[in-house]
């Protein structure tokens, strides 16, 4: 069982992230999910509270709504692992800058070094091959964030090309190795 952040940006393919945090619950693991306030456009939260059995993150000055456990840095001191799926141009070039300017730029920023960051990436055919996509995710890669490949077929702007997000169980399967892999570093 790890304790999993899942952070969901502003795509067409945000409703897949439902699906993923219900399978990663059904395998027994504890998600939250953060939410960035374009991904709120595409989906509810109300699906993630449901699945995860715990109210989404949603921003980082939530008023009077503000409990002490959704601050950036519980946040990251919480978790074994940060996920954001899909992740969108703007959040892979936000983190290759380091920029923290909503809750989950700040928290993939406040997570120790040692933490794995699982990226997968979902846009357009041109926002990908655009070579400063490229370049923050080329950033990333050194820094040792785990910047999964996108598919390539039909785009939901009407497109063809590369740039689909990967299929929920390829994600959950790099998830799973990841945590395997965590969990053999501290063993050692
Ligand atoms: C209908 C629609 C679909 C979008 N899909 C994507 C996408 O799949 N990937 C992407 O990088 N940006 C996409 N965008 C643009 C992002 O929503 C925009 O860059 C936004 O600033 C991302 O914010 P966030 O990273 O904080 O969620 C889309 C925008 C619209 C209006």
């Amino acid at each position: 069982m790890a304790k999993i952040l899942l952070g969901v940006c502003g795509s067409i393919a945000a409703f897949k992230a439902v699906d993923l945090a219900s399978k990663l619950t059904q395998e027994g693991h504890l998600v939250r999910a953060i939410l960035t306030q374009n991904a709120q456009k595409f989906i509810s939260p109300l699906s993630l509270d449901y699945v995860c059995r715990q109210k989404a993150v949603l921003a980082q000055f939530s008023g009077a709504d503000f409990r002490l456990e959704d601050d950036h840095i519980a946040l990251a001191d919480w978790a074994d692992i940060l996920v954001v799926a899909p992740a969108t141009a703007d959040i892979l070039g936000k983190c290759a800058c380091g920029i923290a300017d909503d809750v989950l730029s700040t928290v993939a920023l406040a997570l120790d070094m040692r933490i794995p960051r699982l990226f997968a990436p979902a846009m357009n055919h041109r926002m990908y091959a655009h070579p400063l996509v490229q370049k923050n995710i080329r950033t990333l890669r050194e820094l040792g964030y785990h910047i999964l490949p996108t598919s390539s077929g039909h785009l939901a702007c009407g497109h063809q090309g590369e740039g689909r997000l990967l299929e929920v169980p390829d994600i959950l399967q790099s998830i799973e190795r990841l945590l395997e892999e965590a969990e053999n570093s501290i063993e050692s």
